[in-house]
């Protein structure tokens, strides 16, 4: 278990649990190898497009969710992640055309940070509504 992921983060599926404390993970390895110097910029892209390629599962999975239990502010979370999705794909199009060796490796850093910022804040806030929703709505039904 990493550093950054504690209890906290639970929002009561399991499914989606495991989901966000993988991606969670995933950032905190992938900082940690750039802290020591102990990453290439092929594998960070390869780190990065992991994230990418997961985060779109991820909400696909929760996007379903919302969708059966009639989240009434679906279009809103949808939305964020859409949002999400077109700024990492942005900056890793950024980091993709930098050559410059100590500005990648700043970008990277600053990729990093926002990751592990946006995941946390999102898990915590707009999920965590979510999950909240989905709580009340099975507690009524039993
Ligand atoms: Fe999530
Ligand atoms: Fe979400």
């Amino acid at each position: 278990m990493g550093k950054d992921w504690n209890s906290s983060f639970e929002l009561g599926n399991k499914e989606i649990d495991e989901q966000h404390k993988s991606l969670v993970d995933e950032v905190e390895r992938l900082s940690d190898r750039i802290e020591k110097g102990d990453i290439d910029k092929t594998q960070i892209l390869q780190s990065l497009n992991f994230l990418v390629n997961y985060a779109v599962e991820h909400f696909r999975s929760e996007e379903l969710i919302s969708k059966q239990y009639n989240y009434p502010n679906r279009n809103y979370h949808n939305s964020v992640h859409d949002e999400f999705k077109k700024k990492v794909g942005e900056v890793a199009e950024q980091y993709t055309n930098l050559n410059d060796e100590k500005k990648s490796l700043e970008l990277a850093k600053d990729i990093c940070h926002f990751l592990s910022q946006w995941l946390q804040n999102h898990i915590k806030g707009d999920d965590f509504l979510l999950f909240q929703f989905i709580k009340s709505v099975q507690n009524k039904k039993s």
